[in-house]
């Protein structure tokens, strides 16, 4: 059997599939959030070179902008849909349009996320963790609810969400309402393949430690280069969720947990 062949399941004959490091999404619709910089960015390139139809969503629509430039400049296809994800009805009308124009929706990578300079419980105001906890909790559930009547009635989806290390790992650096909104986007993930693994829908949720992203420079102790050359990167993250959109359907990886072999938190 070729390197490129596998035995499909349902009725054991030989089908065609890209070989490793080829990857093919072709004709996939993928909507990913937080498109415009750091691991959004870095999927959504990612997708548009494996040749889904890839929509970017994120507040700033210039950046987005500048992201789908970069698709359509190697062939592939980007659509800019801005909004903030916090915003549930702006949400739920940019999945009706992704519906509207593509008919499908089979990848959502849930991955906008924010955090506060506020950081410490001495410091946190109830508005602070309320933004955090909206803009990293709430607003991965109202792209999830938005998504699944879509997916539904395909049969078929697969829903990527950015948490977190602090996601699994309650984290200082990141402070209280990061870690605590970051542990709900985990147990939001699981909930789903609970109830929705029926309607052939599967849910990832991958947990990355420290990545070298533009969020970096929103944290109250400045981060150096030098230690961000030793983190992950944001193609790291989108090699992972290649491989999560990759697998085979009747294969679910609940989870991923990664982080850079330098793992600062063990310091
Ligand atoms: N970098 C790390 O160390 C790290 C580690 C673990 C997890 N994460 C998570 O990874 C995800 C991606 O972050 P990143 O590291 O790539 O940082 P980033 O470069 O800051 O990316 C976050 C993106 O999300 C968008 N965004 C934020 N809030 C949004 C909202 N309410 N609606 C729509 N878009 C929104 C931002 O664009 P706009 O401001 O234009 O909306 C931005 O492009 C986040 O969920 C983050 O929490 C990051």
């Amino acid at each position: 059997m070729a390197s490129d062949q596998v035995i499909d399941r349902k009725d054991n004959k030989q089908v065609a599939q890209a070989p490793f490091g080829q990857v093919s999404l072709e004709g996939k619709v993928v909507w990913v959030t937080g498109a415009g910089s750091g691991i959004g960015e870095a999927c959504a390139l990612a997708f548009g070179e494996a040749g889904a139809k890839v929509i970017l969503t994120g507040r700033r629509e210039q950046t987005l902008d500048a992201v789908a430039q970069r698709i359509h400049a190697k062939g592939g296809h980007a659509k800019v849909i801005a909004g903030d994800m916090m915003d549930r009805a702006r949400v739920m009308a940019i999945a009706a349009e992704i519906d509207e124009r593509y008919k499908a929706l089979h990848i959502l990578v849930n991955n906008a996320g924010l955090n506060v300079l506020e950081r410490n419980w001495s410091v946190l105001t109830a508005d602070q963790a309320n933004y955090v906890i909206e803009g990293n909790l709430s607003s991965a559930f109202y792209g999830v609810i938005a998504a699944l009547p879509i997916m539904r009635r395909q049969g078929d989806g697969l829903l990527i969400h950015t948490s977190s290390w602090a996601g699994r790992f309650v984290s200082k650096v990141s402070g209280p309402a990061y870690s605590a909104a970051k542990h709900g986007v985990v147990a939001m993930s699981y909930a789903i393949n609970q109830e929705e693994f029926r309607h052939g829908i599967r849910s990832t949720v991958i947990c990355p430690a420290e990545v070298a992203t533009p969020i970096l420079d929103k944290r109250p102790v400045p981060v150096s280069a030098e230690d961000r050359a030793k983190m992950l990167q944001s193609e790291d993250l989108a090699r992972s969720v290649l491989h999560v959109a990759t697998a085979p359907k009747h294969v679910c990886i609940n989870e991923i947990v990664i982080s850079p072999s330098w793992n600062r938190s063990y310091l």
